[in-house]
């Protein structure tokens, strides 16, 4: 499928992993609509998944970036920048990583500097960027950036851990910046709430298996796969979105409105 929805237009993806990545479906998919893409990881993420892959498909370079460190941002800043000849257009921001999950511990016994860690990679890296992008005047007018987010900013879901900490920061980042960003270039900034997906992030929550097939029984739609999610954010990359910004806009075939849902009753009840 080719609408030429992204056609000149310039961006950054961060967090491609593996071909199971929302950021790799992604990119490939904005490749499609006709974008030209930088691709961005960890330096250890590059090493271990299969990013120069995905690269080699969709002919684009891949700039190493761990966004819990500042000269590494302002380094991809500038190289894509030098890449693009100029501004570019959007960016994704598909990044997570609890220490405290990682760990094995639970979310009444964090530990702290773990914590720290969690919010700086899977939160703060988003103003991170953005600060970095605004203070190069790197995102072009109309600009979109979107973050990928989980309904556990808002409710609990006790194996989410401090991940729903971070989701609720990383929300509140986006909305304040996207003021800013706004009112100064006219530069969108949206979280994208996306269903639970198996990925390397994903299986990474305990009881995945459970939690995954609870949320396809309780949305109207089922489960909204990664390709799914990936159209929605060509969508909001292109302009046909342009008045859209500082939302949380949930992608989750509509579980976050549900109370309970006929399937699950007919469960509860055999
Ligand atoms: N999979 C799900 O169920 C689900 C649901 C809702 C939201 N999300 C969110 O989607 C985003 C993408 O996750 P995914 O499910 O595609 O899994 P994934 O494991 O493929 O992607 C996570 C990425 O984060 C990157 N990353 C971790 N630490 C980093 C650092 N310091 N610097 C730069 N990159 C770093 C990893 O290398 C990896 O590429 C995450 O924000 C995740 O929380 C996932």
């Amino acid at each position: 499928m080719n609408n030429n929805l992204l056609k000149g237009k310039k961006g950054i993806i961060f967090g491609a992993l593996d071909e199971k990545s929302i950021a790799w479906i992604t990119a490939l998919r904005c490749h499609e609509e006709g974008a030209m893409i930088v691709l961005s990881n960890a330096s250890v993420a590059i090493r271990m998944g299969e990013i120069e892959k995905l690269a080699e498909k969709i002919s684009a370079p891949v700039i190493p970036c761990d966004v819990s460190k500042a000269e590494e941002v302002e380094n991809l800043i500038i190289k894509s920048m030098e890449y693009f000849g100029g501004g570019f257009d959007f960016v994704l921001h598909s990044i997570g990583m609890s220490m405290n999950v990682r760990k094995g511990r639970h979310y009444t016994e964090l530990d702290y500097d773990y914590n720290s860690k969690t919010l700086d990679i899977s939160s703060i890296s988003l103003h991170r960027v953005l600060a970095s992008c605004m203070k190069h005047d790197a995102i072009n007018e109309w600009g979109s950036v979107v973050a990928l987010s989980y309904i556990a900013a808002q409710r609990i879901f006790p194996d989410y851990n401090e991940m729903a900490d971070a989701k609720s920061l990383l929300e509140s980042v986006a909305r304040s910046f996207g003021y800013h960003y706004g009112v100064k270039k006219k530069v969108r900034v949206n979280t994208i709430s996306q269903s639970p997906t198996k990925t390397t992030a994903g299986t990474g929550v305990k009881g995945f298996d459970g939690f995954i097939s609870f949320a396809e029984k309780m949305s109207p739609l089922g489960n909204a796969s990664a390709a799914d999610c990936a159209n929605y954010i060509v969508m909001m990359f292109s302009d046909l979105t342009k008045m859209v910004t500082m939302q949380n806009l949930f992608h989750d075939g509509g579980f976050s409105y549900t109370g309970v849902s006929q399937s699950v009753i007919e469960q509860m009840e055999k």
